[in-house]
């Protein structure tokens, strides 16, 4: 049996890191135009860095729940298993996840803008910010996807091909509202998978999906792993 998952920051709720929509959402507090897009960085990059090294501060000090060690889990019962993920905390691999493709990059990459270095930095809080390349000097930024920015092409091109390939596919704690991501159930609905979904709201993949379950992350993808 072919498994692929989706999974967005509902997932990582219950280890304590906020998610970008609905009440308690960053979205609602912060404005992302002023710090997560490209114009945002080259405005106040200092601005843009506090802000990041503030969530790495969380992240380094969160730990992977039970819905990461439940996919943890499947991806060791089932040979044919992938994770496509949104989210960029890491704790996926954290929780012992192999097979995980990142489409929305990593929060501890840094990438300069002059060489175009990309390495993994792991310290939180940052020493220096915003922090520089130690081969040219140049300024670091994070290593994620901002808003107006394309996906990683091979990342992307990967989790298309899996969808299409999959016999089921597990959505869990996305808001399905940002693209090309959210277009992944659809893909591998299209192509004839079984769509569930894990998620205490409604979603637009809700209406797709053949079994849906309200519940948050942990307790609902427990659920799955029996179902499976
Ligand atoms: P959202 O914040 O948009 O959606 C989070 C979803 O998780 C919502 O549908 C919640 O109902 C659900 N949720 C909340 N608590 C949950 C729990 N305990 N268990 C399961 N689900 C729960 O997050 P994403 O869909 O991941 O992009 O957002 C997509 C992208 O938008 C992010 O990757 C980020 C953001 O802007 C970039 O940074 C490029």
């Amino acid at each position: 049996m072919k498994i692929r998952v989706l999974t967005g920051a509902g997932i990582s709720a219950e280890s304590g890191i906020p998610t970008f929509r609905g009440k308690d959402g960053l979205w609602n507090k912060y404005d992302p135009t002023e710090l997560a897009t490209p114009e945002a960085f080259q405005k106040d990059p200092k601005l843009v860095w506090e802000w990041y090294d503030w969530r790495r501060q969380l992240i380094a000090k969160a730990e992977p729940n039970e819905g990461h060690k439940v996919l943890a889990q499947m991806e060791e019962n089932f040979p044919d298993f992938w994770l496509v993920t949104q989210n960029v905390d890491g704790l996926h691999q954290r929780a012992g996840s192999k097979k995980v493709i990142e489409l929305h990059g990593n929060i501890w990459k840094v990438r300069c803008i002059g060489c175009g270095k990309e390495d993994y930095d792991y310290r939180a809080p940052l020493p220096e910010i915003p922090p520089e390349c130690d081969s040219c000097g140049g300024l670091l930024r994070p290593g994620v996807v901002w808003f107006g920015e394309s996906l990683p092409v091979d990342a992307l091109q990967r989790a298309y091909e899996l969808s299409e390939d999959a016999d089921v596919f597990i959505v869990v704690g996305t808001s399905a509202q940002v693209y090309p991501a959210a277009e992944l159930p659809f893909v591998a609905k299209r192509r004839g998978a079984k769509l569930i979904e894990v998620n205490p709201e409604e979603t637009p993949v809700t209406p797709y999906a053949d079994v849906s379950i309200r519940e948050s992350a942990s307790t609902g993808l427990r659920k799955v792993l029996e179902l499976l």
